[in-house]
């Protein structure tokens, strides 16, 4: 296992290109399950969930091929529709290829996902919507086990007690492509990795309307086909790299980033005292002070992202007074909470929300990375902090971030990673 070990103080300043969303490559590799013929999907970035979800793949029949970030998946063998627990566990992203199988194969046997280190992650509102197109559902042995003849067309209402559900929406959404008839979803995940799959299967011949909206229209067709496909800039990596940029007082130009996907948080970061300017195909951020505290509740899109929540409490642990952070998307997501406060932090939590005290510096120590942005919030915390921090278990960060030792040390960074 490696870990990083930090040096902290170094302004951050350059260049940065942001990759391939992850979290739009992964529904959409599963999505290539439903193709006739191979899929070229452009910017697919390389991390340990792309590569899990390859493997995944492999066992259900595909060939998947990945190299400097163009990946060729075609699917040879239907005969194995099980997605065994040992590949759900590492990833619970698999769970993106129970709509595909089911409405190709007319059956899929996926592991249920357990819960992780953010909280308890239900998928009834997968199963429910899968439900509604007429698909039978049981759990056997640990499994969601789901048949269908062919999946009829209908409208549903996808929303639960957190809000809209986004693999749920991908799952739904990707199953109705084969439906028999029209499929309206109320309620769909807007998040533009949605509106990302959505592309994706109108190119291999869908006809989905409305993706990125609360009520998604799709008419089902009798099949499709291999198509290419570009994937869209990580908003959560491009947010990333926003905040070390700000921390470190630092000047970084983001390259490859949409800036229209991140929209709360650029209001947030400017309102808290960071310059955020529109640059040729991504920004320039920046930061010469000490910033402003904020109150910020994290919602799904286009509100602030629960993905960025770790990352704004680092930058608000240095603030110039008391911010309150609410967590709406998953209640118990503050595991990085006590790693902070080893590092000097002053943060109260009381239920979902943390009251982030700031303080005038951080304090280098050895820390736990707990999951992935919980990781990413404390490396930015290594990048100010005073003398050095050692990450331990940052396998973590290497699901979401490629080489992000490398990328911020070409900004100035000092992260060595060492094998434990
Ligand atoms: C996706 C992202 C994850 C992000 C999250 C919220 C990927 C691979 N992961 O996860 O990084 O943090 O969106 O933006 O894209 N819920 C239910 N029942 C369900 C499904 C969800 O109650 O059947 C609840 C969840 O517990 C949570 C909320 O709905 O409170 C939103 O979860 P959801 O949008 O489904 O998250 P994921 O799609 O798993």
């Amino acid at each position: 296992m490696d870990k990083f070990v930090i040096r902290g103080g170094n302004r951050l300043k350059g260049q940065v290109a942001i990759d391939g969303a992850k979290n739009a490559a992964l529904p959409i590799m599963a999505a290539a399950l439903l193709a006739e013929g191979p899929c070229d999907i452009s910017r697919v970035p390389a991390l340990a969930d792309i590569t899990a979800m390859s493997d995944l793949l492999g066992e259900l029949g595909a060939s998947v091929e990945h190299a400097d970030g163009r990946m060729r998946i075609e699917v040879r063998d239907e005969s194995n529709s099980h997605a065994q627990y040992e590949r759900v566990r590492k990833m619970r992203a698999s769970i993106c290829v129970l709509g595909p199988l089911l409405a190709k194969r007319g059956q899929a046997r996926v592991s249920m996902p357990g819960g992780c280190a953010i909280g308890a992650r239900p998928v009834d509102l997968h199963l429910r919507g899968l439900r509604a197109l007429g698909a039978q559902i049981e759990l056997d042995n640990g499994d969601i086990v789901a048949k269908a003849r062919r999946l009829r067309g209908t409208s549903l209402f996808l929303g639960g007690p957190f809000g809209s559900t986004v693999l749920g929406t991908a799952n739904v959404m990707s199953a109705a492509t084969l439906a028999e008839g029209r499929t309206v979803i109320e309620s769909a995940a807007c998040e533009p990795e949605i509106e990302d799959l959505a592309d994706f299967l109108n190119a291999m011949g869908a006809k989905i309307r409305g993706a990125g909206t609360p009520r998604v229209t799709i008419d089902g067709v009798e099949k499709l086909a291999g198509c290419p496909h570009e994937v869209i800039p990580d908003r959560i990596e491009a947010g990333t790299f926003m905040v070390a940029a700000a921390l470190t007082n630092g000047e970084v130009t983001l390259t490859n980033a949409r800036l229209d996907h991140l929209m709360a948080v650029v209001d947030k970061l400017r309102e808290i005292g960071v310059n955020v300017e529109p640059s040729a195909g991504g920004a320039v951020v920046s930061s010469a002070r000490r910033l402003e505290p904020t109150d910020v509740t994290t919602q799904p899109y286009p509100g602030f992202p629960t993905d960025l929540q770790a990352q704004l409490m680092t930058l608000l642990c240095l603030a110039d007074g008391n911010s309150v952070i609410t967590e709406k998307i998953f209640p118990d997501r503050f595991m990085h909470v006590a790693e902070l406060l080893r590092m000097g932090a002053d943060i109260r939590k009381e239920g979902p929300t943390a009251i982030v005290t700031g303080v005038r510096r951080l304090i280098g120590a050895p820390v736990m990375a707990s999951d992935l942005r919980a990781s990413a919030a404390l490396v930015l915390a290594g990048l100010v902090a005073r003398g050095t921090t050692e990450i331990l278990r940052v396998y973590h960060i290497d699901r979401g971030y490629e080489r992000i030792e490398q990328r911020l040390n070409a900004l100035g960074a000092d992260i060595q990673r060492v094998s434990e």
